[in-house]
C-alpha cells in the first residue's frame, strides 16, 4: 500500500471505478444517461417515458417499440404484489415510509422466483420485477397509511400514471401524468451518489440483488441524501401556506444566521444549477397553479433567491420536487419512497454492471488511533 495516500473527507472527487451508465459534469451542469442529455430525455416533445429510461439504463440503448411493449408487460405483471407482502404491510406498525419500504423489499426476496439464480438474465428479470413492485408497494403503503384500501393496478396506464392512480384512486390528467413521468426520469440515476455506491459495494461481495437494494434504500433515507425532499416540504409548511414570500425570506435568513442548512440546496458535485432542478422548478410552478395553490412555488422562488445570493448555493433535485409532489396530492411521508420508485432503475443498472465486471470493493483508512503497540494490562490492574 502507498503510505503517502491522503484520505479525502467524504471521498470528494475521488474516482473509485468505471461505469458506462451516467456522466456528470458538476462545473457545466451536465447530466447524461448512457450519453443522452437529461434535458433531451426530459423534453416535452422529444423526451422519453420512465419505462424507456429504465430500458436505456439497463441495456445501454433506447428500446424499439416491441422491446418497450415487452418491458411494459413485465412491469404491469410485477405491480400485482404477492399476497404475503400485502398482509405484512398491514401488520407493520405506523412506521416511516422508507422504513416500511426497506422491510418490504427485503421480504420481496423471499417471494421472488429468481432469487437464487445468479445468471445475467435472472438478474435483469429481478431488476424489472423490483421496479414494478416498488412502485406498487409505495402507492399501496400510501393508501393504507391514509386509512384507505389498496387499489388494483390498471395495466392500461403507464408506470407514472398508474402509480398516481394506485395512490389516489383517480386517473391523473395527461399533464399531471407527464410531469410525474418526467420527475421519475430525472431521479432515475445520478452516477455514484451515496445509495448507488452502497448498492455497488454490497453487490461487489456477490451478495444477492435484493440485499444490495435494501442497503441502497437505507442509505437513501438519510437527510443529506434523499430525505431532503420531505424536509423541504416540512420547511415550507412551517413557513406557512399564507405566509407570503417576505416571511419566507425572513425565515431563511434567520436559519442561515443560526448556521443551519437549508434543505434542498447545495450539492457535492454541482457547482452550478442542478439540471434536474430546471425541470422540477417548471413543474412546481405549473402544477401549483393548476392545483390552485401557487403559494408554495412563490415561497420556494424567494427561498431560492435568498440562498443563491447569501450562500451562492443552487437548488438540488429535492428542492422543487417537494412542492411539485405536494401539488400532485402526494403525502410528505412518500416523497423519499418516490425517489426510490425511480432510483430503483439506476440502482439495479449499477448492480448489473458491477456483477458483469466484478472485483470486491475494499478500500483502506488512514489509521488515527492510539500508538502501536499498546501493552495489554491484566484485568485487575486496569
Ligand atoms: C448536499 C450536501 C450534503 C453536500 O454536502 P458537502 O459537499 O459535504 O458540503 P458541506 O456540507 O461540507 O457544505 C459546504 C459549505 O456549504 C454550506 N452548505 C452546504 N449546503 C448548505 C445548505 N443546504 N444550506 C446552507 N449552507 C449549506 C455548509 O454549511 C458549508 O459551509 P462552511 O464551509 O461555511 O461550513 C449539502 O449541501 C447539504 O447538506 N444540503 C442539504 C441537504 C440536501 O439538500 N441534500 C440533498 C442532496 S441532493
Amino acid at each position: 500500500m502507498t503510505t503517502d495516500a491522503k484520505p479525502r473527507a467524504g471521498l470528494e472527487d475521488v474516482i473509485v471505478g468505471r461505469s458506462a451508465i451516467c456522466f456528470l459534469d458538476g462545473e457545466r451542469g451536465i447530466l447524461s444517461y448512457q450519453g443522452f442529455d437529461i434535458h433531451d430525455l426530459a423534453d416535452a416533445e422529444r423526451g422519453v417515458s420512465f419505462e424507456e429510461c429504465c430500458y436505456l439504463l439497463w441495456h445501454g440503448r433506447l428500446p424499439n417499440r416491441a422491446e418497450l411493449g415487452d418491458l411494459q408487460t413485465q412491469l404491469a405483471a410485477a405491480r400485482r404484489l404477492p399476497d404475503p407482502i400485502l398482509r405484512a404491510m398491514r401488520m407493520l406498525p405506523p412506521v416511516d415510509g422508507m422504513d416500511a419500504l426497506r422491510t418490504l423489499v427485503s421480504m420481496l426476496a423471499h417471494h421472488d422466483p429468481d432469487v437464487a439464480d445468479r445468471s445475467p438474465q435472472a438478474q435483469l428479470r429481478k431488476a424489472v420485477r423490483l421496479t414494478g413492485q416498488i412502485a406498487a408497494l409505495v402507492a399501496t403503503w400510501g393508501r393504507l397509511a391514509a386509512g384507505g384500501g389498496p387499489i388494483d393496478p390498471d395495466p392500461g396506464l403507464g408506470h407514472a400514471a398508474n402509480f398516481l392512480y394506485m395512490l389516489t384512486g383517480r386517473r391523473p390528467s395527461p399533464a399531471e401524468a407527464r410531469a410525474f413521468d418526467v420527475s421519475l426520469v430525472l431521479h432515475a440515476d445520478h452516477e455514484l451518489n451515496a445509495s448507488t455506491f452502497a448498492a455497488r459495494v454490497a453487490a461487489a461481495t456477490l451478495t444477492d440483488l435484493h440485499s444490495a437494494i435494501v442497503g441502497a434504500i437505507g442509505t437513501l433515507k438519510g437527510p443529506l441524501h434523499g430525505g431532503a425532499n420531505a424536509d423541504v416540504m416540512r420547511m415550507l409548511l412551517e413557513i406557512g401556506r399564507d405566509a407570503g414570500p417576505d416571511r419566507a425570506e425572513a425565515y431563511v435568513r434567520a436559519r442561515l444566521a443560526r448556521r443551519e442548512k437549508i434543505p434542498g440546496f447545495g450539492h457535492r458535485v454541482y457547482r452550478t444549477e442542478d439540471p434536474r432542478a430546471t425541470h422540477l422548478r417548471r413543474f412546481s410552478k405549473a402544477l401549483g397553479e393548476r392545483a390552485g395553490e401557487p403559494q408554495w412555488y412563490a415561497l420556494s422562488e424567494r427561498i431560492e433567491a435568498v440562498v443563491r445570493s447569501e450562500k451562492k448555493l443552487y437548488p438540488n433535485v429535492d428542492f422543487y420536487s417537494a412542492s411539485m409532489f405536494h401539488a400532485l396530492g402526494i403525502p410528505i411521508d412518500l416523497y423519499t419512497p418516490i425517489f426510490a420508485v425511480s432510483r430503483i432503475s439506476g440502482w439495479t443498472a449499477h448492480v448489473l454492471e458491477q456483477y458483469a465486471n466484478n472485483r470486491l470493493i475494499r478500500p483502506r483508512t488512514e489509521y488515527a488511533g492510539p500508538a502501536y503497540p499498546q501493552p495489554v494490562v491484566p484485568l485487575d490492574r486496569r
